[in-house]
């Protein structure tokens, strides 16, 4: 090859590198961009501080005790819920939360592990025996969600889930009294 086709192909190649190196760029920009926008808009939810409790007496005493599962107004105002999974349920069956207000999920399991997403909203967690999950999220709209469990846990897997209700933030506060435990009836 001559002196001038050599310096003509070296051209061409660094051309065609640069020309890859910004689509690279712009990828990897595009994928930044992704992960900031979900991260943010959809106020993605980093896993909570650990917090431990011993499965085998879950259902004798302390906060997992049956009467003290549901939705509650705490002497602080905030909104609180407790539910345990366990094969092949949820405790409660069906759960109810004001719209358009923070609430804070406490869950655990007394078995294996488990897990829920309800509906299509944000609200997704792992429940492992052993330790409590939390995290708080607020519904925007009222309305009626699916919750089903989503890591498998048994034979059964695939039929344990509970019903999830979200309901005006005045409705619910008409309801609650001071103390209770608030849960709905499965449609
Ligand atoms: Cu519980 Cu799958």
């Amino acid at each position: 090859m001559s002196e001038t086709g050599t310096h003509a192909s070296e051209a061409v190649a660094v051309a065609a590198e640069r020309r890859w190196g910004i689509i690279v760029a712009l990828i990897i920009a595009a994928l930044v961009a992704m992960m900031i926008f979900t991260g943010v808009h959809w106020a993605s939810m980093p896993p909570s501080r650990v917090e431990t409790i011993d499965p085998r007496t879950l259902h004798i005493s302390g906060e997992f005790v049956e009467s003290n599962l549901g939705t509650a107004v705490e002497a602080d105002g905030k909104v609180v819920v407790r539910l345990v999974a366990q094969q092949y349920s949820f405790e409660p069956q069906c759960m109810l939360v004001p719209a358009e207000t923070p609430v804070t999920f406490r869950g655990t399991s007394s078995d294996v592990i488990h897990g829920f997403v309800i509906g299509t909203t944000n609200a997704n967690v792992m429940l492992i025996p052993g330790y409590v999950a939390t995290f708080t999220t607020t519904f925007r709209k009222a309305g009626e969600h699916l919750m089903p469990c989503h890591e498998y846990c048994g034979t059964a897997h695939a039929a344990m889930w509970a019903r999830f209700q979200v309901v005006p933030q005045q409705e619910f506060m008409a309801k609650a009294r001071k103390g209770e435990r608030l849960t709905c009836v499965p449609r």
